[in-house]
């Protein structure tokens, strides 16, 4: 068996009925996503996507591909922000599980795959995937030399599943860096490759995700239960298996990024301190009163405190091409 067919048995979940890495069980179960936090991360993403309709002279036709849209959980807190692109917007949620789109808010144009007709020619306006990437298959790999093994998984004699390395063609290879990958990330090396020469005319591409910056220090990990899972042949369809997202390797496919920071650098370049700021006043003019708009507002502090955390999601990088 192929080690990404392993990978999708792994994030299978029998209650959505498709591949998730997303669903209650495994790391995602402990540590959501930044935008189920809350809506301040996509009020932060509405500036981001407002300051790139500026720079890009405020097209009429301006254009939001979100891809893994999960149940548009994104999308509806961008859309709340009121940004000033507001009725050049046309949003693309792209998200391949039907039970996640049934959950899109009104607003957006809500799609199980991206349909070359909805992108013409190319879009001018941003890509955007949160925690899309860490969701594609990968295989480990093993150097021997300069040569480079795949794994794949089989079954053993006494009924075990053991790892196999073969070698595979060196066309295969040319995008790893000699002896220092752990892993092939193909899939997201070719998504970000795609996204950039043929879906963006003119705009930008954002990647968010749990990633490392040097591919010597790409790790293959596996959750459940609120911590490490050991093995990932042992107890599988258990645990999580995932992998940092190789930030070197991706730039081989996309070409030199225009800027990785953290997280929370990011969210701080986009003004989160002043929102929190402005949700502090809201909060002392309007508790008295109390209501949904004053809750909102005090809400921001602790969601801020999560999506900036460096130790988790403020850890995270964010990845930019401009194009
Ligand atoms: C970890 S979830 C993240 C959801 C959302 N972006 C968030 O941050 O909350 C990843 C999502 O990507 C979706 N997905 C995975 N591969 C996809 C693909 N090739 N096209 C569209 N959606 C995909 C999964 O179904 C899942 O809903």
């Amino acid at each position: 068996m192929p080690y990404a067919d392993l990978v999708n048995l792994a994030l299978y979940d029998p209650d959505y009925g498709f591949y998730m890495r997303g669903g209650r069980a495994g790391r995602r179960g402990d540590f959501i996503t930044s935008p189920e936090v809350g809506p301040l991360f996509g009020h932060v993403v509405s500036r981001a996507i407002d300051a790139e309709w500026d720079r890009l002279g405020q097209p009429d036709d301006f254009v939001v591909v979100e891809v893994g849209a999960g149940p548009g959980s994104l999308a509806r807190s961008i859309l709340a922000a009121s940004p000033r692109c507001g009725e050049c917007l046309r949003y693309l949620a792209v998200e391949q599980s039907a039970a996640q789109r049934a959950h899109h808010p009104n607003g957006v144009v809500s799609l199980g795959q991206l349909e070359p007709d909805e992108i013409a020619d190319g879009i001018t306006g941003v890509v955007l995937a949160n925690e899309l990437l860490d969701n594609l298959a990968f295989t480990p790999i093993r150097w021997r030399g300069d040569a480079v093994e795949f794994s794949s998984v089989d079954v053993a004699s006494d009924g075990r599943l053991v790892e196999v390395f073969e070698a595979v063609p060196d066309q295969q290879t040319a995008h790893l860096s000699p002896s220092r990958s752990v892993v092939d990330q193909r899939d997201a090396g070719e998504w970000v490759r795609h996204m950039a020469s043929e879906v963006v005319a003119k705009g930008r591409m954002i990647v968010i995700d749990y990633a490392r910056l040097d591919t010597s220090e790409v790790e293959v990990r596996t959750y459940s239960e609120h911590g490490r899972a050991g093995d990932p042949l042992v107890a599988l369809g258990t645990k999580d298996i995932t992998v940092d997202l190789d930030l070197e390797a991706l730039q081989r496919y996309a070409g030199a990024a225009t800027a990785i920071v953290e997280q929370r650098d990011w969210l701080d370049q986009y003004g989160i301190a002043d929102l929190v700021e402005e949700g502090r006043m809201i909060w002392e003019r309007e508790a008295a009163v109390g209501g949904l708009e004053a809750l909102r507002a005090k809400s921001r502090l602790r969601e801020a405190e999560s999506l900036c955390d460096p130790g988790g999601l403020g850890g995270f990088y964010v990845t930019e091409w401009v194009l």
